[in-house]
């Protein structure tokens, strides 16, 4: 093609629009302004008959499309578990989203396909998983989840002398789920996907942080899949996954861990500790979009046994390359085309090194910690035992508290959502943004302790 002129200002003006947009998020307000989201109707028309100037289209997105953007990757979002992609991966994402490979077989896309594995393995070695674990890139911790407890359907299901691949679930021996009353929505979607059913499931009881007792569990009986979390959504809670593992790997039951979030808790020394017997799981999920701070989208499917997931997942045809000395990607996903992900987890990985993850992961903990003692000493209630980066925090009555988060989502300096813990209506903080820093923290305690003090009576800070 050689030098082109046009591609060139194109490109390069998508670039300095992007930065324009990132070097902004820490100073507007988080939400977008209304009448910034007035304005989005504006692209709502028939579709065109003629084309448009590329440039011009570009031009709209940004004029409109950004400034109704919430900052997410802005260093006060707190909303959900959202991280605020590192720079560097914004970076890799262009190049790559450039390169635009079809990761579906390492032949013909080499270095995506090497990339992808590479940081597999950095992972398997981070969150100190067995030796030899395989995974699939998939587009988040849903798709995760789905993905490895489809390989948890292939082996219990194969056990008991079915094949389930071929020949589905009519007629098949019962398998016994056992997931936790707290378990993630997505969670039962996954079942309710792979045909298991979203209610079919034993659900044990949990505690006031969210855990299952491994002694709550029932006797394992026949093909049995238990699932555990690492990082409840609510509090940041884990489930003792080892000690489940103890009692019912023995009887033969695959234990999956949601850990879209907590799985990160490995990374960092002083949280390590909440996740220590995970690795006797069979499988995993886990998000990089959340903590890792890649751009959207990025989960990953993890397993102890890699021909598990690919009894699941892999297919032929006489048209593709079948693959015996790579790994081919898709073995292991349920998509056949899809983008290389995987590359931004490796530039993370490779931009931060083990250090910088546990930096990450260590930092917005102290921040959520920080959020936590902000509030009990301006006298507010919080909700939870903060052992990550999730703080739940009570104004009062759930229409006060309710009244007080809209305020903040107004008012700009920060954003948090609401949520129901245990019957009690509260603020959900979240810290997961490489960008926060002690400033952020303490700029949005201010704001949200103002906030609060107009709709509730000055609280007692005695005691
Ligand atoms: C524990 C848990 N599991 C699953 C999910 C779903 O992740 P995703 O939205 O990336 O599909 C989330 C999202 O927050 C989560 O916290």
């Amino acid at each position: 093609m050689g030098r082109d002129e046009t591609l060139r200002q194109l490109l390069a003006d998508a670039a300095e629009r992007g930065i324009r947009y990132r070097e902004s998020c820490g100073d507007r307000p988080v939400a977008p302004t209304p009448a910034a989201v007035a304005a989005v109707p504006g692209l709502v028309e028939p579709l065109p008959e003629n084309g448009c100037p590329d440039d011009e289209v570009l031009a709209l997105l940004d004029e409109i499309g950004s400034p109704a953007s919430v900052a997410m990757a802005g260093p006060r979002f707190f909303g959900f578990v959202i991280g605020g992609s590192l720079p560097v991966t914004v970076a890799t994402n262009w190049l790559s989203t450039a390169w635009d490979q079809n990761v579906v077989m390492h032949e013909v896309t080499p270095a995506t396909a090497t990339l992808e594995r590479i940081a597999i393995d950095w992972m398997v070695d981070l969150f100190g998983l067995p030796a030899g674990s395989g995974a699939g890139f998939v587009t988040g911790a849903t798709v995760a989840n789905f993905t490895a407890l489809a390989a948890a359907r292939h082996r219990v299901f194969a056990d008991a002398g079915w094949n389930v691949e071929a020949d589905g679930l009519i007629g098949a021996p019962p398998v016994t789920l056992i997931v936790s009353d707290e378990a993630h929505p997505t969670l039962f979607k996954s079942l309710g996907m792979l045909g298991l059913g979203r209610d079919r499931v034993v659900r044990i009881p949990t505690d006031g942080q969210g855990r299952m007792k491994a002694g709550d569990l029932p006797p394992i009986k026949g093909p049995t899949i238990v699932c555990t979390q690492a990082g409840n959504i609510n509090t940041g809670a884990f489930d003792p996954t080892g000690e489940i593992c103890d009692a019912v790997k023995p009887a033969g039951a695959w234990v999956h861990v949601d850990g879209a979030f907590g799985l990160w808790a490995a990374a960092a020394t002083s949280t390590r500790p909440l996740i220590d017997g995970f690795e006797k799981a069979d499988s995993w999920a886990t998000d990089a979009h959340k903590w890792l701070n890649v751009p959207y989208d990025g989960g990953i499917a993890f397993v102890a046994k890699p021909a598990d997931l690919a009894s699941a997942m892999a297919i032929t045809a006489d048209y593709l390359i079948t693959e015996t000395e790579h790994r081919n990607p898709s073995d292991y996903t349920p998509e056949l085309s899809r983008r290389g992900r995987g590359v931004d987890v490796w530039a993370a990985l490779k931009s931060l090194g083990r250090a910088g993850v546990e930096a990450l992961v260590e930092r917005c903990c102290e921040h959520a910690r920080a959020f936590a003692d902000g509030f009990r000493n301006a006298g507010y209630e919080v909700l939870n035992d903060v052992v990550l980066n999730q703080v739940l925090v009570s104004f009062g009555e759930p229409a006060t508290t309710r009244a007080v988060i809209e305020e903040i989502q107004r008012e700009g300096t920060c954003w948090c959502g609401a949520t129901v813990w245990q019957g009690r209506t509260a603020m959900r903080i979240s810290v997961s943004s490489w960008a926060t820093t002690e400033k952020d923290v303490e700029q949005s305690l201010q704001a949200m302790i103002d906030i609060a003090r107009r709709h509730t009576p000055a609280p007692s800070t005695e005691g």
